[in-house]
């Protein structure tokens, strides 16, 4: 089934606020519903919003609208990821390249979507190729299809280790408060027949502790030149505990996903939603009334910390320089 699927100049995408309970869609007719979809989680994980927006600027030039105008809310929509912004970047090139035609537009963003598979494919194949035997491997929030074009970074890596024969389990971290590892991970890895158990944010010590962890990967939203690397928020405690138990810290993520603009990772924009995603569950308030609540969406581990990245390159280590690492 697919989650992102063009049709008829109209953007029809899978209701990932409702996963697993329900299959619903939304469906997007112009940028102002694309970028709405994306502000509300309707569809998110940083390759997915960056697919997303491209489909949304080709609905731009289907309607003649303005394309600047309509590239910067896209833009506007989510600020950690810097996906979205390659993917506008790509958008505008095929315009200066094509005088505006619509059909390039429409091309141009399928080629994306495409394109992204494809390298998800090959870097499950470098990341499944780090491991000699069966491992078992823990990952945080949702990096699967999902949360990309299809196939997914960090869960293609373990599709391929299970491909492969070398995997022996997941621990899928749930991921507070949105859930992504619960409800989005764990659907794809039942519905892949992939053995699995989700587990509370703060277990991993535990099972880091006991042994049973193996290694820890886990995608990205944006990496900096020297490595520093933002990603939803608990990654950094993985990490530190992935140094602290030996066990090695990999993130999977495609080139789209590196600003070499920024030098580290002090520079990353930093998302914070709203109190009431984790103040209530299912519609009832877990915290008094009076509490203010902190939501931070995201967190940098320092790129000292991660064993090495794999990319549709191979695997990678910082210092990053240009597009040829
Ligand atoms: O807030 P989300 O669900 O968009 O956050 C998603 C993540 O942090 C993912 O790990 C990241 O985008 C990589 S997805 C291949």
């Amino acid at each position: 089934m697919e989650h992102i699927l063009w049709k008829n100049d109209e953007l029809i995408l899978m209701d990932q606020r409702k996963l697993p309970g329900e299959t619903a869609f939304v469906t997007c007719k112009t940028p102002d519903d694309v970028a709405a979809a994306i502000r509300n989680m309707v569809v998110r994980g940083a390759p997915a919003i960056g697919i997303t927006a491209a489909y949304g600027l080709a609905m731009s030039a289907i309607l003649k609208r303005d394309f600047d105008a309509d590239c910067q809310l896209l833009l506007d929509s989510r600020p950690t990821a810097v996906n979205l912004r390659w993917a506008v970047e790509r958008m505008r090139d095929c315009r200066n390249k094509n005088h505006g035609k619509s059909d390039f537009f429409v091309a141009e963003a399928i080629e994306i979507h495409r394109e992204d598979i494809e390298m998800n494919r090959r870097m499950g194949e470098f990341g499944a190729s780090l491991f000699s035997k069966p491992v078992t491997i823990l990952t945080h929030c949702n990096a699967g299809a999902l949360a990309t074009g299809g196939y997914g970074t960090a869960l293609g890596v373990i599709r391929s280790l299970f491909n492969h024969g070398k995997l022996k389990e997941v621990f899928a971290d749930e991921t507070r408060p949105y859930l992504q590892g619960a409800r989005l991970t764990a659907f794809e890895l039942a519905k892949a027949g992939i053995p699995h158990r989700v587990i509370t944010d703060n277990s991993a010590g535990y099972f880091m502790a006991k042994g049973e962890i193996d290694a820890v990967i886990t995608g990205a939203d944006r990496v900096a030149a020297n490595g520093d690397t933002a990603n939803k928020i608990g990654t950094m405690m993985l990490a530190v505990l992935a140094r602290h138990f030996e066990i090695p810290f990999y993130i999977a993520a495609p080139w789209s996903t590196f600003d070499l603009s920024l030098a580290s990772g002090v520079g990353i924009p930093i998302e914070e939603r709203g109190r009431d995603e984790v103040a209530f569950i299912n519609g009832k308030s877990i915290v008094p009334d009076n509490s203010p609540v902190a939501h931070i969406g995201f967190d940098v581990t320092p790129g000292n910390l991660i064993s090495g990245f794999v990319t549709e390159k191979g695997i990678l280590h910082p210092p990053f320089r240009t597009d040829s690492d």
